[in-house]
């Protein structure tokens, strides 16, 4: 397994925000970058990039753009061509446009919590309106199902609601909605004529073989209302690079966007977009050994749990890397994101960062080798039955 780092704590000195930002004696199971090695192929395609010794402003290059475009067909449905292609350095920039472009201050903007909290932090510093229905569960033996509430959807969606930022797969509930779910989204959206961004930085880490479902691929007509969010960033553990994009198919919806990138004076990077180009034309093989892997680190944080805390319920997502842990039950002293701080040493997400419905939660990353997993749960263990 060539993407695992030669020992757990690797990038600890390799000036990684996951690894340096808590004391050493911490294990870091937060943001969402995996503890593995990126593609060669990547590391290759930069070397060869950085042999040039140019390092000037550069195009978008028109290679990149038709790989993206490809592949947002061939795999997502989307009706993507390279002039569609927005590339953005990252996605929590581009969020940042489509909370500014939702219209004036005070625009009501719909998400369903708990959720990505960038989310909600863009929404609030662009001075939007926050519109929420949040998701519901259900657990059964400890497993936690999340849900959209239609009815709640449709009631909280009001005429000064212009847009909904949606996240396909889900992060954190780890939900890869189905078509039928997708189809009940697009007519909401139709109906109510909103822009729909459908973040979906999480689809090429599906499980189970299941394809990723689109919002976009849906109809044209939901296409043009729909603004695409991906990268190549989680997938190839490449964020640091620098690159992601933004799919519009309708050219002032497009217009409009490409206008505030301008007037951020937003734009690509060098090395983010050889890496980009590299990952996506000679890195299905990375992904396809780093899936597994991350199913069975999935699986085992779910039994682990079962055997071990079984007050603590559960999500086994459908994508992404990441769980999310109910702990109210544990009755803890402090938020369990504190009380895993202090008492375990081991650092998550806290829960209550991602709005309605995620106080008492905390979301764990189990992109990380097996040693550093294991070890975060014995600690979580340790510190629960010592409480
Ligand atoms: C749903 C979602 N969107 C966006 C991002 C961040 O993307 P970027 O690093 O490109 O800003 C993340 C990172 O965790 C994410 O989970």
């Amino acid at each position: 397994m060539t993407f695992l780092p030669p020992t757990p704590d690797y990038h600890r000195g390799h000036n990684a925000i996951k690894w340096n930002l808590y004391p050493p004696d911490v294990l870091p199971l937060w943001v969402a970058d995996t503890d593995f090695f990126s593609p060669r192929v990547v590391q290759e395609a930069i070397q060869r990039r950085a042999e040039h010794c140019s390092f000037g402003y550069q195009r978008d290059t028109p290679k990149l753009l038709d790989v993206i475009a490809a592949r947002m067909r061939e795999r997502h449905g989307i009706p993507a061509e390279p002039e569609h292609i927005l590339i953005t350095p990252n996605l929590v920039s581009a969020i940042g446009i489509c909370t500014q472009i939702a219209g004036p201050p005070g625009t009501g903007i719909f998400v369903t919590t708990p959720i990505y909290h960038p989310f909600l932090s863009s929404i609030k510093l662009h001075n939007q309106m926050l519109v929420n229905a949040p998701l519901v569960s259900s657990a059964k033996n400890g497993v936690i199902y999340y849900e959209m509430d239609f009815d709640a959807i449709e009631a909280a969606i009001t005429p000064e609601t212009r847009m909904w930022i949606f996240c396909n797969p889900h992060n954190p509930a780890g939900r890869s909605f189905t078509r039928a779910e997708l189809e009940r989204v697009a007519e909401i959206v139709l109906k109510h004529n909103l822009i729909i961004i459908s973040d979906e930085i999480h689809a090429d880490l599906r499980y189970s073989g299941e394809t990723h479902i689109s919002v976009a691929s849906l109809s044209p007509e939901v296409a043009a209302q729909t603004i695409t969010l991906n990268a190549p960033s989680k997938t190839f553990n490449i964020p640091g690079l620098g690159l992601g994009y933004a799919v519009i198919t309708d050219p002032s919806l497009h217009k409009r966007f490409q206008e505030k990138m301008w007037a951020a004076g937003l734009g690509s990077n060098n090395f983010g977009i050889v890496g980009a180009y590299a990952a996506y034309t000679e890195g299905q093989p990375y992904l396809d050994e780093i899936l597994p892997y991350l199913q069975e680190n999935r699986d085992l944080v779910g039994d682990y749990l079962s055997e071990h805390l079984p007050e603590v319920s559960y999500t086994i997502p459908e994508a992404t890397y990441l769980s999310w842990l109910d702990c109210r039950n544990l009755n803890l002293p402090e938020s369990p994101y504190h009380f895993f701080l202090n008492q375990a040493r081991v650092a998550l997400n806290d829960g209550a960062q991602f709005g309605e419905g995620g106080e008492g939660f905390v979301r764990l990353n189990y992109a990380c080798t097996r040693e550093t997993l294991i070890a975060a749960l014995d600690r979580m263990r340790d510190a629960v039955l010592a409480r």
